[in-house]
């Protein structure tokens, strides 16, 4: 046989998404006949505003040609009043459009870490930053939360044990996917005077930022000791609901991060210009877009929560919130209760497909008795999934 070169080291070892581990086995279940609640993915179920595809309908150019690296300059501006309706200021050239949140997040690491410096993330954390650090080759450096607080941080000491000389930036996700939890306008106090300490940039991650259902939610750049420093991963996938539209920024006041993340933008020349062009309307006027859905995740946030107060065993908090959360089950291995719900319980026909959270974190053994469950499904639905998670636990020995 003929011999063929390995794949490189950073390619073998990148995580694939933990969350589609259990999908084939749900695939399985349904050819079945058994009906399955996806309680596992971040996909909103609800349907695109019209005005967006309206907007893509009405795009009539002679020449799709490129757009700007940094974005069209309709864009660019939209995104600067969207900020500034949402209390944070940024300019056009502050921001760098972007192909979701998700490069948004790529361009950041790259711009700010060599090849194996040390990020500090707090986990659990959004799995796909597993990825992304391995395509910037940087090290993950967890900081555990716990489900006993909510999730909200630790002691400042907890926090500066984990920075090494090779610490070059601390990535938050607020409102936080996997938790539901927002960080204080304390707790963001603490983190800006570590930042400023120990020299680091903050890479925050504000996707979720209309989710807010309990209190205020601060961005980063709501404190101006930081924003030399402070870089903001957004995107508009969640917020107005065009997760396929792939459009998202990265903005920040230090100019040498923006020329940086421009250059990495010139490298893959462009981000779809008819998208770019659709969303105009959102971003002048979010809250028409926002509002609707920020009500509908509000309400679904509230039956979970009184769905899993009649659940027996399990712990939790309410999620201030995003729209996911992270719970103790009562059992010895999550992973292994999700597979055995997905592949063997049924209850009148039905069952439900759960992301262990042991994924999202990076520290061994940690999450191993939690799983995540995202809002996406309607009232009715996630009432009965909640109640057939009940009945699985009831059942379930291990
Ligand atoms: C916390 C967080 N950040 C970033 C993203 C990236 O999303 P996108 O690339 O669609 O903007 C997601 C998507 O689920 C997310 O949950």
């Amino acid at each position: 046989m003929k011999k063929v070169p390995p794949i490189s080291q950073r390619a073998g070892n990148m995580q694939a998404s933990p969350l589609r581990k259990l999908a084939s086995a749900a695939e399985d279940r349904k050819k079945k006949g058994v009906k399955v609640y996806h309680l596992n993915i971040g996909q909103p179920d609800l349907p695109t505003h019209p005005d967006f595809l309206k907007a893509v309908r009405a795009y009539k150019p002679d020449t799709v040609a490129y757009a700007p690296s940094n974005g069209l300059e309709s864009t660019l501006d939209a995104w600067s009043i969207y900020f500034k309706r949402n209390n944070i200021d940024f300019k056009s050239e502050d921001i760098v459009v972007t192909t979701g949140g998700s490069e948004a997040i790529i361009f950041a690491m790259q711009a700010v870490c060599d090849p194996n410096d040390e990020v500090l993330v707090f986990e659990p954390f959004y799995t796909n930053y597993n990825g992304f650090a391995s395509l910037a080759t940087v090290k993950l450096k967890p900081v555990t939360l716990s489900i006993d607080n909510g999730f909200h941080l630790p002691s400042d000491a907890e926090i500066k044990s984990k920075i090494t000389k090779r610490t070059k930036a601390i990535l938050i996700c607020n409102p936080s996917n996997p938790t539901g939890t927002i960080f204080t306008k304390q707790e963001l106090t603490r983190l800006v005077k570590i930042a400023k300490q120990y020299n680091l940039f903050v890479l925050s991650d504000e996707v979720y930022r209309e989710f807010s259902f309990e209190s205020k939610h601060y961005s980063i750049m709501n404190f101006p000791e930081i924003r030399n420093q402070a870089i903001v991963l957004d995107s508009a996938s969640k917020r107005f609901n065009i997760c396929g539209a792939r459009i998202g920024v990265i903005a920040s006041k230090n100019k040498d991060v923006i020329a940086a993340s421009l250059k990495m933008g010139m490298a893959r020349l462009s981000v779809a210009s008819i998208e770019q062009q659709a969303m105009l309307p959102m971003l002048k006027n979010p809250k028409k877009y926002t509002a609707p859905l920020v009500k509908e995740f509000a309400k679904r946030r509230d039956v979970v929560y009184e769905g899993l107060k009649k659940i027996k065993g399990i712990t939790f908090s309410k999620p201030e919130g995003a729209f996911y959360i992270v719970i103790g089950l009562p059992v010895k291995d999550a992973d292994i209760f999700a597979e055995w719900m997905i592949k063997k319980f049924q209850d009148k026909n039905e069952t439900v497909l759960l992301a262990p959270a042991a994924g999202f974190y990076a520290s061994k053994g940690m999450g191993k008795q939690e799983v995540r469950l995202a809002f996406m499904l309607k009232e009715k639905d996630l009432k009965r999934s909640l109640e057939l998670i009940g009945l699985a636990l009831e059942q379930y020995k291990g």
